[in-house]
């Protein structure tokens, strides 16, 4: 007898089935990344709270995503996921970084963590990301990779004055980041390999933090980590695991997202020349000008959550242990919200905040660095006569992280 065959509407493609059963779109698609923004209007057309095959609850309305991102039934649990992400500590403790945790236990770390990550601190890298920035553009000379010679090096070099790390150690961060980005992405769009790539960028930042704080600990320095050991030193309230992780977060997290604002911000000016001619006339404008880019293509496209108990989106029942997907991406570009949603419009005073840097209780921690970041980058760049040349823009593979693995530009000169 004939071994059973599958059933015909099994796609060849087990993870290709697995993918259409739960999520709205295909992240693999190349049209979807090169613009993602139709799909999610398709999806957002059916409702602004939706459900694939495979029962993930989709959010797309920018109320709706908000509401979802504020309601204390709506977290993340001590879900399997985030288990298996994470391993255990020492002691057999699962291990999560806060951003993963919901309250009493995130507010607890993320009320040390805000304590030690004050405004003077970050107030004073501002002379320095101006500094940093015309140096790597000088370095760079007229015709360069926009993402190697300023979007990934920026970043780095802040972050690292932040937390205390020496210059000579941020190379490896970049691969290291790009790792536990990618791993932000559902495990069933992941290769095995990508899930152990994952783990293993954790593991080397948790090692190389924990002998930071170790150094930190003998001889304090001015920098967050002497800040947050000594927060830790202070009556028990941050365990060594809970120090470690938290630093990881901050690097891991904060890194690759302002390197991607800062390329897709980039990207959407140099497509739109009329904007960028507006911005240069009115450089008071820039903070404004930020917070539309990031609502016009952000570097965080989706949050996951899980229902932690009977309750609502929009008037939508949602049930215990079902999983979320909130599409910020969309949120962001939702009509009821912004006039012609998808166009740029950097003087833009219509419509709710964006979602950009997330809502709620784990709304961006590090949203003022980000911001000094790519105030600074911008600074430097709209003055310069910049095209984009070939072979043009390249997207990053994932669907949680939207960004540019490479955007060639040449300097004509300054506008
Ligand atoms: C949380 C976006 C830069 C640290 C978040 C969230 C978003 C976000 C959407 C919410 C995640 C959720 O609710 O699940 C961004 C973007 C950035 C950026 C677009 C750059 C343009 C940074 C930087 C840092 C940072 C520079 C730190 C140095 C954090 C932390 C959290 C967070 C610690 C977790 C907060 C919590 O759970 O309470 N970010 N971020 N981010 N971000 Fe950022």
């Amino acid at each position: 007898a004939r071994p059973e065959e599958p059933p015909s509407a099994l796609p060849a493609n087990p993870g290709l089935y697995v993918i259409t059963q739960l999520l709205p779109f295909n992240p693999f698609d190349p049209a979807f990344r090169a613009d993602p923004y139709p799909v999610y209007r398709k999806i957002a057309e059916a409702g602004p709270v939706t459900r694939t095959p495979g029962g993930t609850v989709v959010v797309t309305g920018h109320r709706e995503v908000s509401a979802a991102l504020r309601d204390p039934l709506i977290g993340w649990g001590d879900g399997q996921s985030v288990a298996e992400h994470f391993g255990r500590d020492p002691e057999g403790r699962p291990v999560r970084q806060f951003i993963f945790m919901d309250p009493p236990d995130h507010t607890r770390i993320r009320s040390l963590v805000s304590k030690a990550f004050t405004a003077r601190a970050i107030e004073r890298l501002r002379p320095r990301a101006a500094e940093i920035t015309s140096r790597l553009l000088a370095a760079a000379g007229t015709s360069f990779d926009l993402m190697d010679a300023v979007a990934h090096p920026l970043p780095a070099l802040l972050l690292g004055e932040l937390m205390g790390v020496p210059e000579d150690n941020l190379d490896r961060f970049r691969a290291w980041s790009a790792a536990i980005g990618r791993g932000l992405d559902p495990d069933f769009v992941l290769t095995r390999e990508q899930v152990a790539q994952r783990q293993g960028a954790r593991e080397q930042f948790n090692q190389y933090f924990a002998e930071l704080a170790a150094r930190r600990r003998a001889e304090p320095a001015e920098d967050l980590m002497s800040a947050l050991v000594a927060a830790e030193q202070e009556g028990d309230r941050l365990t060594e695991t809970e120090l470690v992780t938290t630093c990881t977060l901050l690097v891991s997290a904060g890194y690759a997202l302002t390197v991607h604002l800062i390329g897709n911000g980039v990207l959407a000016l140099l497509r739109e020349p009329g904007q960028l001619a507006w911005l240069r006339a009115n450089p008071d404008r820039l903070g404004g000008a930020v917070e539309e880019l990031l609502r016009y293509d952000a570097p965080a496209q989706v949050i996951s959550r899980v229902v932690l108990a009977d309750t609502e989106i929009g008037g939508v029942p949602v049930r215990a242990g079902e999983s979320l997907l909130l599409i910020l991406g969309a949120a962001n570009r939702d009509p009821a919200v912004y006039d012609e949603p998808d166009r740029l419009d950097l003087a833009r005073q219509s419509g709710g905040r964006n979602l950009g840097f997330g809502h709620g209780i784990h709304f961006c921690l590090g949203a003022p660095l980000a911001r000094l970041a790519v105030q600074a980058a911008l600074t430097e760049l709209i003055p310069l006569d910049l095209e984009i040349a070939e072979p043009g823009p390249r997207h990053t593979e994932g669907m949680v992280i939207r960004g540019l693995a490479s955007l060639p530009v040449t300097v004509r000169g300054r506008a």
